[in-house]
């Protein structure tokens, strides 16, 4: 271990999804341009014992779900909290964190913030304060990550010069490519097993080429989940709202293609979306590769990222098409900014290099912004615009953004619906800065399939942050838009409860702009008699939101402010709050707003309203699904 103390700067990361290796590897690749040398580590690699012998200590964490550390970091962290270190255990060592989190989440880059108090705890002094990454800014953790460097070089070099004997502002190494691809490709020839699995076409082939390719793509797949994939039937496609209301939401049924799947309500389904087939063959032809080539893909320094069931399905060849297809987005998300760095090397026209230098400079950063994020230029649309770029295929398949699942909370009972899912989609369309039209891929695709031409879609279930609530337990319920989604189940299998037995009423806060979004009316106010699932009797209700029908906003929480008692009383006989919803400030409003209803009615103080919220929150009785 001796070689690994004393680094002048080491890098740590601890990664759940690959952002956070990204960004340290950033961070590493302008320290060395600078001028010092630096050492990236993944955090569980090293023995937090020789912490107090480093000399300054960068780290970049993120944090997921709900606060969550990443598992990679959980050792080191408990470490770091044990009782016995002491107050001057990391004395003399600096240190600087930069976290990778989420604002739309309530406990935002709680990782980050945790981390960097406890070294403060113990000992060790800040370089500058902590740097906090959010996906919800239009251009990711970038948006935070490149002042936050800006500042933390020149901080170093005031304290210690020889960090950058040139100055912190001094690029040394000039644009050039001073890395390796971190991904091995090799060509195979076609034996029986490679055969077996490029040709299949059965549900059975596509599983497999499904499994291969994303477990060969895993390293960088940032919501990689190795469960098996289920293939589901869609049997209904049906729009939701009214043409010409702005809103496009569709309800979508599917069924089971196995039969032994289970999950329950407020849990979420992660789709796999398909690209336009002729924009994959037009990414294909313009990289000048080989469709039909047998490929496998190795990730040189991802091994350890590897689900261990999976370290072995890399050796099964596949065809290179199929594995663009299913692992690499060419055809809607945006490159970051190392794309533009790394075609910047390749491109032969000297305008295309210098403009992609610019672009991948501190200089061409808001231009570059406005270019690529903004407008949410494709990787294809990039290629296109720089035409003399030929990018080897491991750079390639390193660097274009990795195709990711989408996760919808499902809206269905699966006691109401045995052997069915549902989901409730949001058709997500926009126009750019520049005039163009953009729709989401997964939404607009699955919004597009005909039900009528035998259309299996590729899903996991997971678990959401919404626990199954018992039939006992009184809901709240606030869920404007598609936030009614999970709602829509819990309903649907608390109707069912009560036919068999007692079960507790739910009060359900809904908001639309107006009758043409109202979705799922029939089935809420079919529940709103007094023997439905929301009895005003029983303390129950309904109540509806109409943001836009008079000139000024009304959301949920003017309703719930206007059933502010009925809610009091809820919360004292036990209910669970669950809140769901797609507006970004929705769920933090949503909160004050119940701080101010539990001051008003338990006659509190606003501090001890949201003190007796938290403990509800700790006791598990408040719940949010957030999505933006
Ligand atoms: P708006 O679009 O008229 O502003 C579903 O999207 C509903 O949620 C819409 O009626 C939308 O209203 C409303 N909404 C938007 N922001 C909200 C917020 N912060 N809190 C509650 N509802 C909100």
């Amino acid at each position: 271990m001796r070689e690994e103390k004393r680094n002048k700067l080491l890098i740590f990361y601890a990664s759940q999804t690959g952002n956070a290796l990204d960004a340290a590897e950033r961070i590493g690749r302008e320290s060395e341009r600078r001028g010092c040398p630096v050492v990236v580590r993944p955090v569980d690699d090293y023995d937090a014992r020789c912490l107090p012998e480093e000399d300054t200590v960068i780290f970049v964490v993120s944090t997921t779900g709900q606060g969550d550390t990443p598992d990679s970091m959980k050792v080191f962290w408990r470490f770091l909290l044990q009782k016995s270190l002491s107050k001057q255990w990391l004395e003399g060592v600096r240190y600087a964190v930069f976290g990778l989190g989420d604002s739309g989440y309530q406990k935002f880059n709680f990782v980050a913030k945790k981390l960097d108090n406890r070294l403060l705890d113990l000992g060790a002094t800040a370089v500058v304060e902590r740097g906090l990454g959010d996906d919800q800014h239009p251009s990711g953790y970038e948006g935070a990550l490149d002042p936050w460097m800006r500042s933390l070089w020149r901080r170093l070099h005031q304290i210690d010069p020889s960090f950058f004997p040139q100055g912190p502002d001094h690029v040394i190494e000039e644009m050039k490519l001073i890395d390796q691809p971190k991904v091995h490709i090799t060509y195979h020839s076609i034996d029986n097993a490679a055969s077996r699995l490029s040709n299949a076409s059965d549900l059975e082939g596509i599983r497999m080429q499904l499994e291969t390719a994303r477990s060969m793509s895993a390293g960088k797949l940032s919501n990689y989940n190795n469960k098996a994939v289920c293939f589901l039937k869609m049997i209904k496609n049906q729009p939701l709202t009214k043409s010409g209301s702005g809103k496009d939401v569709h309800h979508f049924e599917f069924e089971f293609v196995s039969a032994a799947i289970e999950y329950e309500v407020g849990d979420v389904l992660e789709v796999l979306p398909s690209q336009d087939p002729a924009a994959v063959d037009t990414f294909i032809q313009r990289c000048n590769l080989d469709p039909d080539a047998l490929i496998t893909v190795q990730h040189k320094e991802m091994k350890n990222y590897l689900p261990d069931i999976h370290k072995n399905t890399t050796e099964v060849p596949i065809k290179l098409r199929t594995f663009v297809e299913l692992t690499m987005d060419v055809t809607s998300a945006s490159p970051r900014r190392y794309f533009f760095e790394v075609m910047s090397y390749f491109a032969t026209a000297e305008h295309e290099k210098e403009r992609l230098q610019y672009f991948a400079s501190p200089e061409g950063r808001d231009d570059l912004y406005k270019y690529n994020q903004k407008e949410r230029r494709t990787v294809l649309e990039v290629l296109e615009d720089f035409p003399s770029v030929q990018m080897p295929f491991d750079w390639l398949v390193q660097l274009v953004p990795p195709l990711k699942t989408r996760a919808f909370s499902i809206s269905s009972s699966p006691l109401a619906h045995p052997n069915q899912v549902h989901l409730t989609v949001s058709v997500v369309s926009w126009t750019t800065p520049y005039k163009r039209k953009r729709t989401g891929l997964c939404s607009a695709w699955l919004a597009g399939l005909d039900p009528q031409q035998g259309i299996y879609i590729p899903a996991w279930f997971q678990k959401g942050s919404l626990p199954r609530p018992p039939p006992s337990v009184p809901l709240i319920l606030i869920g404007p838009g598609t936030g009614c989604a999970p709602f829509r189940g819990f309903v649907e299998e608390r109707a069912i409860q009560s036919s068999s037995g007692p079960a507790a009423p739910i009060i359900f806060f809904f908001g639309c702009r107006n009758e043409d979004d109202f979705l799922y009316r029939e089935l809420w106010l079919s529940h709103s008699l007094n023997d439905g699932v929301f009895p005003e009797a029983k303390g129950g209700g309904f109540y509806v939101a109409f943001s836009r029908k008079q000139p000024q906003k009304v959301y949920v929480q003017h309703k719930m402010l206007e059933q502010s008692q009925r809610i009091w009383n809820l919360l004292l006989s036990k209910a669970s709050i669950y809140v769901a919803g797609s507006a970004t400030k929705m769920p933090s409003d949503v909160w004050s707003t119940f701080e101010e209803i539990v001051s008003k009615e338990g006659e509190a103080s606003r501090d001890s309203a949201a003190n007796w919220l938290k403990a509800l929150q700790r006791a598990g009785r408040y719940h949010v699904e957030a999505w933006s």
